[in-house]
C-alpha cells in the first residue's frame, strides 16, 4: 500500500504507518524545522511545500498514484487552546480534502481535534470527499487506548472510495486497550530504583539511578526523600516520587501519579510549577506540585510515543516541543494502519452493526435462521475481502465476480446474495429511524417487545395513529 502524507510536522503519523508495513513514498510540509526532522528520522522522501497552493502540488501526488493520501491538517483554529474563530488553518482543511478529491486515491485518512468535526471547514470538506465518492468511518479516540500513556482524544476520518459508512469503525474501537495505558507502564520497565543521595548544592541531582555510578557517599546519604524536595530534571525518581507535574491546562490538575495517563501533551507539558501555580495549587492535587517529579523534554517525547533514538534537530525548545505536541503519537498511527492495510488486503470484514439478529427475528424468522443469515452475510463479507458498498446491487455484483462465489452451489450462492439484501435492507431502516425521532421510539418499542416475546404483527398494529399506543400490548 503506497501513501502520500499532507502536514506531516516531524514525522509521528508517518513513523506509525510505515510500522505498520504501509510504504509511504513522499510527505509534504510547509515548516522547514519540521521538514528538517522528518528527513532526518523518517526519510528523504519529504518536500517542503505550502499545501495552500493545492495546484503546486496535485499533479505530482497524481503522477505517485498513491492508494492513500493521509494526514492531520493544522487544528489551532479549532482548539480550545485557540481562539476558535475558523481561520487560514481551517481553510487547509478544505485544501486537503480538494487534494484528496483530485487525486482520488483508494483511501485517505485524516487525523484532527474532536472539535474540528463541528466546524464548516469540516462540514466543507466533507462535502467535497462525498461528492468524490468516499464512504465515512468516524472515530473519536483516545490515545491511551492505542499505546501511548496519554489522555489525548482525536478525531480519526478515514475514507474509503465506495464505501458504506461506518465501514472500519468497529474495527478501530476492537482495538482499544481494555485500560488506558499508564506512565508507570512506559517507563517501569526501565527504571530501576532510585536512591536518594542528597546534593551539596541544590542545581545538582539528589536522586539516582540504581544504574549510575554514585556520587561521593557522605554522611547525609540514605536520608529518605524530604517532603518539599524539588526534583532535578536529571533525577530518575520518576517512579520512585510516584507524581509528576504537568502544566495544567483550563485549571485542571497539575499533579498527577504516575499510576495514570499523562493529560494531552501540549507545547508548554515540559514547564515547571510556577510561583503563581504553587501558591494556588488545583485542591484535587494528591501531593504538592513542588515534590513531584518534573518530567523532562525527552520523557515528553516518549509519552507522544517517539522512540528514544528521535533526533530533534537544534532548534529552540518551544520548536521542538510544538513538533512533539503537534504529532499524531506513532503507537496510535501504527494501529490504525494496522487495521487499514489488513481490510485493504482482504484480511478482516466488519462486524455486523446494530441489533440486526433481532430484526430478522422481528420479521418471523427463528433465531437459528437469523443466526444463519448472519454467518452467510460474513461468509459473503469474506468473499468481498471485507469491503461494503453503498450500492446493494454493486456489492451483489461484486460478490458474483468472486472465482470462489462461482464455484459455490446455487443453494448457497442464493443464501449469501438474500443475506446481503437483508442486512442492506436492515441498514437502510436503521439510518432512516436515527434521523426520525418517532421511528426511534417506534423501534425501541419493537424491540423490546421482541424480547418479552410479543408477534411483529401485534406490535405493528399497536403502533397505528400517533405511535404513542402501544401500552396495552407492552402490558400483554
Ligand atoms: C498537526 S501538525 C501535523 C503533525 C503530523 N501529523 C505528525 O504526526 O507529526 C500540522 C502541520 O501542518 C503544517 N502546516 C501548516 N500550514 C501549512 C501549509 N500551508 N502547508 C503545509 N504545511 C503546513 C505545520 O507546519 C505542521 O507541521
Amino acid at each position: 500500500m503506497r501513501a502520500v502524507e499532507l502536514f506531516c510536522g516531524a514525522g509521528g503519523m508517518s513513523r506509525g504507518f510505515i510500522d505498520a508495513g504501509i510504504d509511504v513514498i513522499r510527505a509534504y510540509d510547509a515548516w522547514t524545522a519540521a521538514v528538517e526532522t522528518y528527513r532526518r528520522n523518517v526519510g528523504g522522501h519529504v518536500r517542503q511545500a505550502d499545501l495552500a497552493d493545492v495546484l503546486s502540488v496535485v499533479p505530482e501526488i497524481t503522477a505517485l498514484t498513491p492508494d492513500l493520501i493521509f494526514g492531520g491538517p493544522p487544528c489551532q483554529d479549532y482548539s480550545t487552546a485557540g481562539k476558535r474563530i475558523e481561520g487560514r488553518n481551517a481553510s487547509l482543511t478544505v485544501a486537503f480534502a480538494i487534494i484528496v478529491a483530485t487525486v482520488r486515491p483508494e483511501w485517505f485518512v485524516m487525523e484532527n481535534v474532536v472539535r474540528a468535526h463541528k466546524s464548516e471547514a469540516w462540514t466543507k470538506a466533507q462535502q467535497i470527499l462525498r461528492r468524490a465518492g468516499y464512504g465515512f468511518s468516524v472515530s473519536k479516540v483516545n490515545a491511551a487506548y492505542y499505546g501511548v500513556p496519554q489522555n489525548r482524544r482525536r478525531l480519526l476520518v478515514v475514507g474509503r472510495l465506495g464505501e458504506r459508512d461506518g465501514f472500519l469503525e468497529s474495527a478501530i474501537a476492537s482495538a482499544a486497550a481494555e485500560r488506558p495505558m499508564t506512565l508507570r507502564d512506559l517507563f517501569e520497565a526501565k527504571s530501576p530504583d532510585a536512591v536518594f543521595l542528597p546534593a551539596r548544592n541544590g542545581a545538582r541531582c539528589s536522586v539516582w539511578s540504581a544504574d549510575e555510578l554514585m556520587p561521593t557517599i557522605r554522611s547525609a546519604s540514605g536520608r529518605p526523600l524530604p517532603e518539599g524536595y524539588v526534583a532535578h530534571s536529571a533525577d530518575a525518581a520518576l517512579i520512585q516520587n510516584g507524581y509528576i507535574y504537568s502544566r495544567p491546562v483550563r485549571a485542571g490538575r497539575g499533579v498527577r501519579s504516575i499510576d495514570e495517563p499523562f493529560p494531552t501533551v501540549t507545547r508548554t507539558s515540559w514547564e515547571r510549577a510556577g510561583p503563581r501555580y504553587l501558591a494556588n495549587p488545583n485542591p484535587g492535587d494528591p501531593v504538592c506540585a513542588s515534590a513531584v517529579a518534573q518530567l523532562t523534554f525527552r520523557q515528553i517525547a516518549r509519552i507522544q510515543g517517539f522512540p528514544e533514538n528521535w533526533e530533534w534537530p537544534k532548534t529552540s525548545r518551544q520548536h521542538q516541543m510544538q513538533m512533539i505536541a503537534n504529532a499524531v503519537p506513532p503507537p496510535v498511527s501504527k494501529v490504525v494502519g494496522t487495521i487499514i492495510l489488513s481490510r485493504h488486503m482482504g484480511n478482516d470484514i466488519p462486524a455486523v452493526q446494530g441489533r440486526f439478529l433481532e430484526w430478522l427475528v422481528g420479521r418471523g424468522r427463528s433465531r437459528a435462521v437469523a443466526r444463519n443469515v448472519k454467518a452467510n452475510l460474513n461468509r459473503a463479507r469474506r468473499l468481498l475481502g471485507g469491503r461494503t458498498f453503498v450500492e446493494p446491487a454493486l456489492e451483489i455484483h461484486t460478490l458474483e465476480t468472486s472465482e470462489q462465489f462461482q464455484c459455490m452451489s446455487a443453494g448457497t450462492k442464493s443464501d449469501l446474495r438474500q443475506a446481503l439484501r437483508l442486512y442492506a435492507e436492515y441498514l437502510a431502516q436503521k439510518q432512516a429511524t436515527e434521523r426520525n425521532p418517532r421511528d426511534r421510539n417506534i423501534n425501541i418499542f419493537k424491540r423490546a417487545s421482541t424480547e418479552v416475546g410479543v408477534p411483529d404483527r401485534m406490535a405493528d398494529a399497536a403502533l397505528t395513529g400517533d405511535g404513542n399506543t402501544p401500552c396495552h400490548v407492552a402490558a400483554a
